[in-house]
């Protein structure tokens, strides 16, 4: 039986990735050097073997593409902060950009049947034409969104260059389940949930808002997300780039109001100046995703309200 690498497997969306194709009675094999991820996102399974590694670190990559027949590769191991790309720009370079370049060698090497980039609807920029379509011009305008935009082109051409069966998502915000809160660079869900929880303990804290909370963003959640994936590989998606979110357009105060309907008293807001690069709006066309039989099946406040249910017990 043949094997599916996910890349990034202890991570956050990862980690539901591995959970499904678990479920689904494949064989998974994750690398991962825990930078951001952890062991514990994912469960002990049989049909599970975890490399603790670097997506950096090529003699490594090529033991592992030679020892295990890879059918379906899932890149999604990347230094997944936009702010923390202008912070250490060099750093994220070599693991979003040339850790793609290294898995997409050894893939066509060993004749990989699909390969699944997640990229990021960072690549669109600020661009003023809304909802963000597939077709329409990319302004990168960080070192995150730079090599997601360089890493997507490198994994599409495959497919025009030498016929190797690779597609590209473009992520917008993802949330839910085991999102990491505990840096600055984590995504703006789960730090406001882990917020919530400190101040609802009697914690003294504050919801820390960069700008004046008027920016918006697609957030999508991780289990629809999943299930994109899962769609692109399944899919004819070969040298296609895909939108991957809800279409909705929410800024952060209102998702401020709509976290209150679910939890009752916030903790104080506090606005700080807005951070570099940051994108004032964000949101998707889903309508190329949908023609592969996309629909994101968790409207915002059913996935907060799982969110929520979930972190309370944590
Ligand atoms: P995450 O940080 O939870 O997951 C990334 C995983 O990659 C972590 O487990 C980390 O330990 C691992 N990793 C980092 N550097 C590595 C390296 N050199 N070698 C091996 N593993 C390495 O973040 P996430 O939110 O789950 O993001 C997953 C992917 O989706 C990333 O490629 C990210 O850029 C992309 N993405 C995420 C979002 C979002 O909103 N979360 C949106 C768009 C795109
Ligand atoms: C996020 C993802 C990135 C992805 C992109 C796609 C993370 C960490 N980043 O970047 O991988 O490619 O979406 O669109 O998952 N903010 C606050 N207060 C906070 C934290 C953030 O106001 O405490 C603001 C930010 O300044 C920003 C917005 O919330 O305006 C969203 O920030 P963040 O969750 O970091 O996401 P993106 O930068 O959009």
């Amino acid at each position: 039986m043949d094997f599916t690498l996910v890349t990034g497997g202890a991570g956050f969306i990862g980690s539901h990735l591995v959970e499904e194709l678990l479920a689904r009675g494949r064989r998974v094999v994750v690398i991962d050097d825990l930078s951001t991820g952890k062991r514990e996102n994912l469960p002990q399974n049989q049909n599970l073997t975890f490399i603790e590694g670097s997506i950096t670190d090529a003699e490594l990559l090529k033991h592992l593409f030679s020892e295990y027949r890879f059918s379906t590769v899932f890149h999604l191991a990347a230094v997944a902060s936009v702010h923390r790309s202008v912070e250490e720009p060099l750093y994220c370079h070599r693991v979003n950009f040339d850790g793609t370049l290294y898995l997409l060698e050894e893939s066509k090497r060993v004749g990989v049947k699909k390969f699944v980039f997640a990229s990021s609807a960072a690549v669109y920029g600020d661009l003023p034409q809304l909802p963000k379509r597939e077709d329409m011009a990319v302004k990168p305008q960080t070192p995150y969104a730079v090599d997601k935009y360089a890493s997507e082109r490198y994994t599409v051409n495959s497919f025009n260059l030498y016929g190797f069966d690779a597609t590209a998502l473009r992520f917008f915000n993802v949330y839910g389940e085991r999102q990491d809160p505990s840096s600055p660079y984590s995504g703006v869900i789960s730090i406001f949930i882990d917020r919530i929880k400190r101040f609802k303990r009697g914690e003294e804290t504050t919801i820390d808002i960069y700008g004046d909370g008027r920016q918006t963003r697609d957030f999508v959640y991780v289990k629809d997300v999943v299930g994109a994936l899962l769609l692109a590989e399944e899919g004819k998606t070969a040298g296609e780039v895909y939108n991957v979110g809800t279409g909705k357009e929410t800024s952060l105060l209102e998702l401020l109001e709509t976290l209150k309907e679910i939890v009752g008293e916030l903790p104080p807001l506090r606005f700080l100046p807005p951070r570099p690069g940051d994108i004032k709006r964000s949101v998707a066309d889903i309508s190329k995703i949908s023609s592969i039989g996309y629909y994101p099946k968790f409207p915002l406040k059913e996935g907060l309200k799982r969110l929520w249910e979930w972190s309370v017990k944590t």
